[in-house]
């Protein structure tokens, strides 16, 4: 316990290096206009804005009439001012291959891949899915879009064929990119095959393009497949990019809420990428030099912008890593920080703890003494983890930055800085500059202990789910009208002043760092013939943080062969949404338990589940089905 409440202080060399070492930009941040406006001038604008900021919840806007593209920001920036030779990808495959590419590769061959889309018809505010593994062409696909005003929608490669479906008709898809297939633990993962099912009797889209990389064979539609190989070679080299307003929309990515479908979170062009370029430059340090990794894969808002976006506009080095984490053996991600001399290095709580529990003889034979800074997402990291994390991986010598945002910030808001922050295990210290975050009562007050709110606007926040104006008004500005932004955290702001995350207060379920709705999985499992009703709730689990149980009422014919139900039922999950959130244990039982106006009381099923005491039943409807239930879950050790 005394342990958990030393705080840590980086070394000397460590505070005289960073880009930030001086707590005075908490105070320049106060005055956000003139703050996001110097900062802004890093970037390169088409025309420069007429108003910074128009401060306006829930419609805040950024950057008024300014003029700017992303993907210009990311490459020809960088190569005007002579860095066409930097690297800025290592990538390595799961089978140690190996593709180099430098900003100048990287620049070439999205400008080709910009005219390939164009050829296909593809233009300003078209929208494109990409569903592809870790690749460079994943990456291109994306910087191309945005040179052109596509606006892309990334879709997380585990994600199953309905959940894709409902995706594309959702947002009205034109083209799809994707690849004839991607490493998993020496596995391929047919992407063709699932793309295929997801488009079966889809209507708009018109264009799907294959990236070629497993040798997979694959089905082929000649209407309306092609190769991307064969397009890059017949595109011109030179792809002018498209001036952006701010305000357009760079990208849309779909995320789970709570209720049954996942919500089309969409970001401006501006102010998401000064967001993300900025937060690059001062949370990871990031410096000319430094080579970084993320195993964050681009599906997620991490990849989107701390693999693409933050690192790119930063001109950095990098390093993308395509395959399993434990693939041939426990020692993959320290053999590859050894191998690419990695300086920073950003992970996931849940990736840590299976590293802890794999053991220390898969890292001590590596040399980590390339690293210098540390990064945690996705999660709360225990402080024990954290800890192990401090003194194994970083030696001791690297500060941690744990880090939160979600894919409705598009940056990083609260983390400590690296060259400024004494950090405590478990805490994600304090709003970044020019961000503000506070805890907040029922009714809008500050508290010590209750909901996280962002109560300023910053430039990167969403600009709304796409094609539902009302859920975003309600999910994120009714609980204290329309002032400030709920997160859907729970926070406690310690004796330091300083922010710690309890979880979701929603009904999100965070699995391994993935996000999932609990209403998601109850609708892909009444999708089941023989299933009446589900309900979803998730248990604390040592490793992913929270683990799913379902518990799912069945029609009474179905109850000779439930074995086969049980499998079917996670196959289901596993078609609808993804591998991912497929349930641990699905109960198979008669009734759930109800309020007399007949809402499923999940306070029930978690504390029986947990073996606690279930608490105040006087609304409670089906007391009597109680015991048994208990009997059904008791015979099951999870
Ligand atoms: C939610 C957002 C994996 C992608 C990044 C998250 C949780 C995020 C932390 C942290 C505790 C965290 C929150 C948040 N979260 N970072 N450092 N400590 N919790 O994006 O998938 O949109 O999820 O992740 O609950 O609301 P996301």
């Amino acid at each position: 316990m005394e342990k958990q409440k030393k705080s840590f202080k980086p070394n000397k060399k460590f505070i005289k290096n960073a880009n930030v070492n001086s707590e005075d930009i908490y105070k320049t941040g106060l005055d956000k206009e003139s703050f996001w406006g110097n900062l802004a001038n890093d970037l390169f604008w088409h025309k420069k804005w007429d108003k910074v900021c128009e401060e306006n919840p829930p419609y805040s806007k950024w950057f008024l009439n300014g003029k700017i593209n992303v993907s210009y920001n990311c490459l020809d920036r960088h190569i005007k001012n002579g860095k066409q030779d930097k690297i800025a990808f290592y990538w390595e495959g799961e089978n140690n291959q190996e593709k180099i590419l430098t900003y100048n590769d990287l620049y070439l061959e999205v400008n080709r891949f910009a005219n390939a889309l164009k050829s296909k018809g593809i233009k300003k505010g078209d929208r494109v899915v990409i569903n592809m593994p870790m690749i460079p062409e994943a990456i291109v696909s994306m910087l191309a879009c945005t040179r052109i005003g596509a606006v892309h929608i990334v879709i997380f490669g585990g994600t199953g064929p309905i959940g894709i479906k409902e995706r594309v008709i959702h947002a009205e898809v034109k083209l799809v990119i994707t690849s004839d297939g991607g490493y998993r633990r020496g596995k391929i993962i047919p992407y063709k095959e699932i793309i295929d099912q997801a488009l079966d009797q889809v209507d708009c889209v018109k264009d799907v393009i294959v990236v070629k990389h497993s040798k997979n064979k694959i089905p082929f539609n000649e209407k309306r497949d092609s190769w991307y190989h064969d397009l890059i070679i017949d595109a011109k080299e030179f792809c002018p990019v498209e001036e952006m307003d701010s305000e357009d929309m760079l990208f849309i990515l779909y995320t789970s809420g709570s209720t049954g479908k996942p919500k089309g979170i969409f970001h401006s062009t501006a102010g998401y990428l000064l967001g993300v370029y900025q937060t690059t430059k001062w949370v990871f340090d990031i410096k000319d030099e430094d080579i970084y990794w993320s195993t964050a894969d681009i599906g997620w808002i991490t990849g989107h912008s701390y693999v693409v976006y933050g690192l790119l506009s930063n001109g950095a080095t990098q390093v993308i890593y395509e395959g399993a984490l434990d693939h041939p053996n426990y020692s993959r991600t320290w053999e590859i920080i050894e191998k690419y001399k990695v300086n920073i290095f950003y992970t996931a709580p849940t990736a840590i703890r299976t590293f802890m529990k794999w053991g220390n003889e898969w890292i001590d034979k590596y040399d980590l003494s390339s690293l210098r800074l540390l990064g945690s997402i996705g999660e709360p990291i225990n402080p024990d983890v954290w800890l192990w994390y401090y003194e194994i991986i970083g030696k001791s010598n690297c500060p941690i930055v744990d880090t939160w945002f979600q894919t409705e910030t598009g940056a990083l808001v609260i983390s400590p800085l690296p060259g400024i922050s004494a950090l405590k295990p478990g805490s994600i210290c304090k709003a970044l500059p020019g961000f503000e975050a506070k805890v907040l009562d029922e009714k809008g007050n500050e508290t010590n202990k209750g909901f996280l709110a962002l109560t300023k606007s910053f430039p990167s926040m969403l600009r709304g789910v796409y094609k539902e104006e009302k859920r975003y008004l309600e999910t994120y500005w009714s609980k204290w009208d329309g002032k400030y932004y709920y997160t859907g955290d729970g926070a406690y702001v310690d004796e330091e002043g300083n922010i710690n995350i309890t979880g979701r207060l929603d009904d999100v379920i965070k699995v391994s760092g993935h996000r999932i709705g609990s209403a998601e999985v109850e609708n892909a499992l009444v999708e089941h013939p023989h299933a009446v009703e589900a309900s979803v709730i998730s248990v604390h689990d040592e490793i992913k943080g929270e683990k799913i149980i379902a518990f799912v009422i069945l029609k009474e014919s179905a109850s000779d062969s439930n074995k086969d139900i049980e499998k079917e039922l996670k196959k289901l999950v596993e078609i609808s949404i993804g591998r991912y959130a497929r349930p641990t244990k699905i109960f198979l039982v008669d009734e759930l338990p109800k309020t007399k106006s007949g809402k499923i009381m999940r306070r029930i099923l978690r504390n029986l589940l947990i073996k606690q005491p279930i608490g105040d039943v006087s609304t409670l409807e089906n007391k009597s089905y109680i015991p048994i239930l208990k009997n059904i879950i008791e015979e099951i050790q999870l």
